[in-house]
């Protein structure tokens, strides 16, 4: 046993071993765990969020090494990337290697890993000492939890453990960067931008439709209870999330997209809490670093 880990990561690693399911935190949003390689652990995921078997999860490392041993093939650009920005919220898609088993991958013989930039979760994560799957901790097509306060009551009584870790920095889900074609491609928006990615790896491309690669990107996600309803700029009435204007109703959040992603899904989980419905919201700018502010409120807008 090593002395500094502490007793919540040595609790959560044993009833991961046990095949359960823990809540844990990350920089994104929290995560709903398992051991990626046990099948039966890893069924008890979709079950719990109700996921469909055909959306396959992201599998956590603690490292480029652990990295290397869910994939067949490393390509320098991989090594160049994670240098630059693991730990952190990007997850990369390679060809998978045969130990991964076929329900992680839902199917599927690419697999995505990243190492994420939480201090609990990478302990955990060298505790068990393998890699962990986890999706984010909603019930499918719902808000992501960025705090454990917006855990969902009913997901919760089907985890043994929340590994509690505060609230999360980043708040988006991660990027997600396909490097099996020709170009690395965006199958899913995040805090790091194709610009970002850029600086590293030549001839980023965002896929148009990542539908077909990544199943996650349904149409409808990222959705509270009450409706949410995008307008060029709160009027008075409309209890929502502003950014310039709005009424003493609504939630002001930065304008700056990094700082109002860290607060988008709390906020949303907020006002969700209160019954508002419809949520109004004050349409962001539409520079490209808000691309991933956009695309979740596109999706959790979409009824
Ligand atoms: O930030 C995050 O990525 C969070 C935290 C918990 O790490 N996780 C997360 O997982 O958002 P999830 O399952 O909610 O979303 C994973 C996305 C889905 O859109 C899924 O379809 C896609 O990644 N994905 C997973 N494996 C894939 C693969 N082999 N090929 C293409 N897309 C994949
Ligand atoms: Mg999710």
């Amino acid at each position: 046993m090593t002395p500094d880990v502490g007793q919540d990561v040595l609790l959560a690693s044993q009833l991961l071993r046990d095949g359960k399911l823990v809540v844990v935190p990350t920089e994104t949003v929290y995560g709903l765990a398992a051991l990626a390689l046990d099948s039966d652990a890893v069924s008890n995921i979709f079950e719990a969020k109700g996921r469909p078997a055909n959306n396959p999860l992201i599998v956590h490392v603690s490292g480029k090494e652990m990295a290397k041993s869910v994939v067949t093939e490393w390509p320098t650009i991989a090594d160049e990337l994670v240098e630059a920005f693991w730990p952190g919220p990007l997850t990369l898609v390679l060809p998978k290697a045969r130990g991964v088993p076929d329900i992680t991958t839902a199917g599927g013989d690419t697999v995505a890993v990243r190492c994420p930039d939480h201090p609990l979760f990478l302990a955990l994560i060298e505790q068990v000492n393998e890699p962990i799957a986890a999706p984010s901790a909603n019930f499918s097509t719902r808000l992501s939890p960025t705090r454990v306060k917006d855990l969902d009551p009913v997901l919760l009584t089907k985890c043994a453990y929340v590994l509690d870790g505060g609230d999360c920095a980043v708040g988006i889900e991660s990027t997600v960067l396909d490097l099996t074609s020709d170009h690395p491609t965006i199958l899913r928006q995040g805090i790091l931008t194709a610009r970002d990615l850029s600086a590293v790896a030549r001839d980023v491309r965002s896929s148009t439709d990542a539908t077909g690669k990544s199943p996650g990107q349904h149409a409808l996600h990222y959705a509270p209870i009450g409706k949410i309803v995008i307008v060029d700029s709160l009027r008075s009435d409309q209890i929502g999330i502003g950014i310039l204007t709005g009424s003493f109703e609504a939630v002001r959040l930065p304008n700056d997209p990094k700082a109002y992603a860290k607060e988008l899904f709390a906020s949303l989980a907020e006002l969700d809490r209160q019954g508002v419905d419809p949520i109004y919201v004050e349409a962001p700018p539409h520079e490209g670093a808000w691309a991933a502010v956009w695309d979740r409120l596109r999706r959790a807008s979409n009824r």
